[in-house]
């Protein structure tokens, strides 16, 4: 993977931060997108990386960000936020749920998958969860649920309109100890990132538009 260029979003901390690790121990050039750069540089300088101001619900933020890093190999959509109590009491959950968890991994494809079509060679991976599994009901609370299952199906479609070189999978890192999964959870975030890892590193005969956990493919 030496000097594969990747793009993590929300790497400041909990699973994507363990990501980044990851695929900087792989040899990878990783950029940490984060909210709060003046916090982030003092990550970004202790795994040798670099931190890039990205709010992924924010068109100016994403346009910059790519601006400032250029080209990418590998785009890991893992931002993502947990509201509480029904979906249909909160419009203002379900549209920074839609806004962070789809529609900017949405925007960051339509930027950077171009350039990996030229290079023939892109993966970009969903951080989804099994919330958004129409096999598990759609469940978790407001709408994260609804925005995973949508997360879900602009992997299967992108997946189908890029060509097989561009891998487009999405992955659940199962219940991770982290600021969302709480620290009851039974997953360290070295165990919730390593499915995403390995998407992310897929040699050319991995698969795409699949959805894992725990490196093996789970229902839709
Ligand atoms: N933990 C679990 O058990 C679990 C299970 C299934 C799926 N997941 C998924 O795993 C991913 C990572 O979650 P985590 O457990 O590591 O949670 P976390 O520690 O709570 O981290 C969430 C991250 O999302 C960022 N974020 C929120 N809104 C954002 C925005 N508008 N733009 C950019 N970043 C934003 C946060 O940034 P700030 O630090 O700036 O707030 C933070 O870095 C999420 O997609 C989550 O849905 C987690």
């Amino acid at each position: 993977m030496s000097g594969r260029r990747a793009l993590v979003t929300s790497a400041n901390r909990g699973i994507g931060l363990a990501i980044a690790k990851g695929l900087t121990a792989a040899g990878c050039r990783v950029f940490l997108g984060v909210r709060d750069l003046t916090a982030a540089n003092k990550i970004a300088d202790d795994i040798g990386v670099r931190a890039v101001e990205l709010d992924v619900s924010d068109q100016t933020s994403i346009d910059r960000a790519v601006d400032a890093i250029g080209t990418v190999d590998i785009l890991v959509n893992n931002a993502g936020v947990l509201g509480s109590g029904n979906l249909l009491d909160d419009p203002e959950d379900f549209e920074q749920s839609m806004s962070v968890m789809v529609h900017g991994p949405y925007r960051l494809m339509h930027l950077l998958a171009p350039a990996m079509v030229r290079n023939r060679y892109g993966r970009i991976v969903n951080v989804s969860s099994g919330w958004g599994a129409f096999s598990d009901g759609v469940s978790g609370p407001a709408a994260y649920g609804v925005a995973k299952a949508a997360l879900n199906a602009l992997t299967v479609a992108s997946a189908r309109t890029l060509p097989q070189d561009v891998k487009v999978n999405a992955m659940c890192p199962g219940w991770v100890r982290t600021r969302m999964g709480g620290a009851a959870a039974s997953r360290s975030p070295e165990e919730g990132a390593d499915t995403a890892i390995w998407l992310a590193t897929l040699d050319a005969n991995g698969p795409t538009g699949g959805f894992f956990r725990d490196r093996k493919p789970i229902d839709w």
